[in-house]
């Protein structure tokens, strides 16, 4: 599965994977994608872009819409409008922790009260039958407590542990969730802290619902070796290789500059064509954050695409930069 990602899970970067995918073994089956986060205030206020964030092409039958928002009742106003569009699923976001986010009360917040998000599944249960999930992180504090370990100090904390998560996530389920997306890190922890797959493993065993597992994917051997415990869910590897979704021997890291500079062209092309003019240069840019880590020198180009005012600009950095490459690679 494609993450849900903010200006990148978009229509141009599902055109980009299907092109990859299309090409994967028959009778495997073909990714599904998470939309960026949908503000539910902006959804149900008709905001001028959100035909854009409704797009559900090329593919709406494997598409999941991600919902943000912090009242059951607006979410459940959100979903019934969705529920009438064609799409796979639902999925409420319960775990960002942007500041800018959790001041509203959304994203991992909701982790904090554990009536309120079962009232907000249970509400969203009554409006749709498409599959309804959440997206979750450990919880809302990081916890000394080891898994199933002894007590530490702050277990009394809530989302303070594994027993908390596990509390949590059978709420849901009795509710009426059909999977969860587990994201394994607590809500203050970014990047820098490791995933904690334990977790996932450990409530795969104890739910009766699916658990998809997410976070620090970083190359398609630790996709496979993950993809074969349970679901998983990509998110910046997507970005950097969109290709580790198509048949194995096409995933690997890493690829030629040819190969780069097409994927990279052709992704231009796509956001042109799927985002509106307003989205082209943030979009562009978050594409960039990720896919220069395949350039030998990705600091240096992503910086000269980071000036450029242009999608037309941004292509002519990087037909440079591998051109120059290229000639050194034949040298
Ligand atoms: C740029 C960016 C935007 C994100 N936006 C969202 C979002 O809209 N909704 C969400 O649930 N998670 C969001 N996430 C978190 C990802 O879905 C995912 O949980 C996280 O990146 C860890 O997975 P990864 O290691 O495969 O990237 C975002 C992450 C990134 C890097």
């Amino acid at each position: 599965m494609l993450a849900p990602m903010a200006e990148l899970s978009h229509r141009a970067l599902r055109e980009l994977i299907e092109r990859f995918s299309r090409r994967r073994t028959p009778g495997k089956a073909a990714p599904e994608y998470f939309s960026e986060m949908i503000s539910v205030p902006a959804l149900l206020s008709g905001g001028p872009f959100e035909k854009w964030y409704l797009d559900g092409e090329p593919c709406p039958e494997r598409l999941v819409y991600q919902l943000l928002g912090a009242g059951e009742r607006s979410l459940a106003a959100a979903a019934a409008l969705l529920d009438r569009r064609h799409c796979l699923g639902i999925d409420v976001n319960m775990g960002c922790a942007a500041p800018a986010i959790t001041k509203t009360g959304a994203g991992v917040r909701l982790m904090e009260d554990i009536d309120k998000a079962g009232r907000i599944i249970a509400a969203l249960r009554r409006v749709t039958k498409k599959r309804l999930s959440a997206k979750l992180r450990l919880g809302p504090s990081p916890s000394r407590q080891r898994l199933y370990g002894p007590a530490a100090p702050d277990a009394e904390i809530p989302g303070a542990g594994f027993e908390y998560l596990l509390k949590f996530c059978r709420r849901l389920e009795s509710q009426g969730v059909d999977f969860i997306t587990l994201h394994p890190r607590f809500a203050g922890e970014k990047f820098k802290r490791r995933a904690r797959w334990d977790y996932v493993k450990a409530l795969r065993k104890e739910l009766s619902i699916p658990v998809a597992g997410n976070g620090d994917i970083t190359d398609p051997g630790v996709m496979e070796k993950r993809a074969r415990e349970g679901p998983v869910m990509i998110g910046r590897l997507a970005v950097k290789a969109p290709w580790v979704f198509g048949p194995p021997h096409t995933r690997p890291l890493p690829r030629n500059q040819k190969f780069l500079e097409e994927t990279a062209l052709t992704f231009l092309d796509l956001l042109a064509l799927y985002q509106p003019p307003e989205f082209h240069l943030s979009r562009a840019r978050r594409f960039f954050r990720y896919y220069c880590d395949n350039f030998t020198w990705a600091e240096y180009v992503r910086n000269k695409i980071n000036r450029e005012k242009t999608l037309q600009g941004m292509g002519r950095v990087i037909q440079e930069y591998c051109k120059s490459i290229s000639g050194e690679e034949a040298l």
